[in-house]
């Protein structure tokens, strides 16, 4: 049996969880920053690491003390080594360092993406994984698909060439005067909205690369609902600076928003499909925030015959349990303790992950 605490602050979320055995979450926190980061409209990373630095304490006993677990009770420690914000990451891994010191446990160095794969494990009831796997990872920073062959067995088949899915869901949220994060707001306004009201690029749908782009469907959907303001007098009258873009009035955010929606759903789903069959996969994985999203899941479902799985609603974004349940897999497969070694800030995930 292993008994792991997971500790995560690579982007804009504080989080600490306990985690038996790779699967039975004992406890999961985490302090959200959306707040501090939506005056913004995006993450702030100075703000970050310092709401990180003020957070962690709190945030690692409270997961503890959840889980009804001392410290002597723990296997390990896990934290997140990358990818992510430099300065967040530097929080989370000198805490935990610091910690494996005090506590006299050994620290275990993890792959943030790797943390996403593994959130799927932490579904219940738990099912045993029939690879090979088709992942595809969907986040604020990532759009990854990944032949995952065996538990830490990672082929890199693809990703996006310009902004990750989980960013072009944020920009637009932006450009449409959505709060901060665009993915769930967008999801939420798209619902009054006709999808079929603006016929949005899907880029690269054409292509036999399984990479994507998402930066000419951004730019397609800023064209069609914004306009610039020009003259002094429309700035005055519009409080805002000359030159700036602005939202159109003329414009049904519900419509430009469930388009943006389908044409990006649509491209993901569209590549993630087709990979599957050409690698003769048994299953569809989806993890990451975007993988929250409700028509991603229904198309995903309806256009593939594989079986296609995707974490709880709290398990898609950014948390620490994801984070245990990894280090439990890489603890089975000779994993060492050390408290030597820095922050990846950019880190693939591959066979070739974690040798150095
Ligand atoms: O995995 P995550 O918490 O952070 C990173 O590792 O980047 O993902 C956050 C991203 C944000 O861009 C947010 O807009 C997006 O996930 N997101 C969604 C939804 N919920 C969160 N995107 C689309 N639909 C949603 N329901
Ligand atoms: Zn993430």
């Amino acid at each position: 049996m292993t008994i792991l605490l997971g500790i995560e602050t690579s982007c804009d979320e504080t989080a600490a969880a306990v985690v038996q055995d790779g699967r039975v979450v004992l406890s999961n926190v985490i302090a959200s920053q959306i707040d501090l980061h939506a005056q913004y409209g995006g993450v702030f990373p100075e703000v970050a690491s310092r709401a990180h630095a003020e957070a962690i304490g709190v945030v690692v006993e409270q997961a503890m003390r959840e889980a009804n677990t001392r410290y002597d009770q723990l296997t390990a420690i896990a934290v997140t080594r990358g990818p992510g914000l430099v300065g967040s990451l530097m929080v989370g891994v000198n805490f935990a360092k610091g910690l494996s010191l005090a506590t006299e446990k050994p620290l275990l160095p993890i792959n943030h993406l790797e943390g996403h794969v593994y959130s799927l494990c932490l579904v219940q009831p738990y099912h045993e994984p029939s690879f090979p796997i088709l992942v595809l990872i969907v986040s604020g920073g990532h759009t990854e698909l990944l032949l995952m062959e065996a538990h830490g067995s990672y082929q890199r088949l693809g990703g996006t060439l310009d902004d990750a899915a989980g960013e072009a869901f944020d920009k637009v949220g932006r450009m449409l005067n959505l709060p901060y994060p665009g993915g769930p707001n967008i999801e939420r306004v798209a619902k009054a909205g006709n999808a079929a009201a603006y016929n949005f690029p899907r880029v690269k749908l054409s292509d036999d690369s399984l990479d994507f782009s998402f930066s000419g469907l951004k730019t397609a959907v800023m064209r069609e609902v914004t306009v610039q303001i020009n003259s002094k007098h429309e700035a005055q009258q519009e409080k805002g600076a000359r030159n700036k873009l602005q939202l159109r009035k003329d414009i049904s955010v519900a419509d430009a928003a469930a388009s943006f929606q389908c044409a990006l759903v649509e491209t993901l789903v569209h590549k993630t499909v087709r990979a599957a069959k050409l690698h003769n996969v048994n299953e569809i994985w989806m993890a990451g925030g975007v993988s929250a999203n409700t028509l991603l899941r229904d198309k995903m479902r309806s256009l593939s015959e594989l079986p296609v799985r995707y974490p709880p609603l709290t398990l898609c974004t950014d948390n620490g349990a994801m984070i245990a349940a990894a280090a439990h897999y890489r603890l089975q497969a000779g994993m060492q303790g050390s408290l030597d070694f820095d922050v990846v800030p950019m880190w693939n995930l591959s066979k070739k992950t974690y040798e150095e």
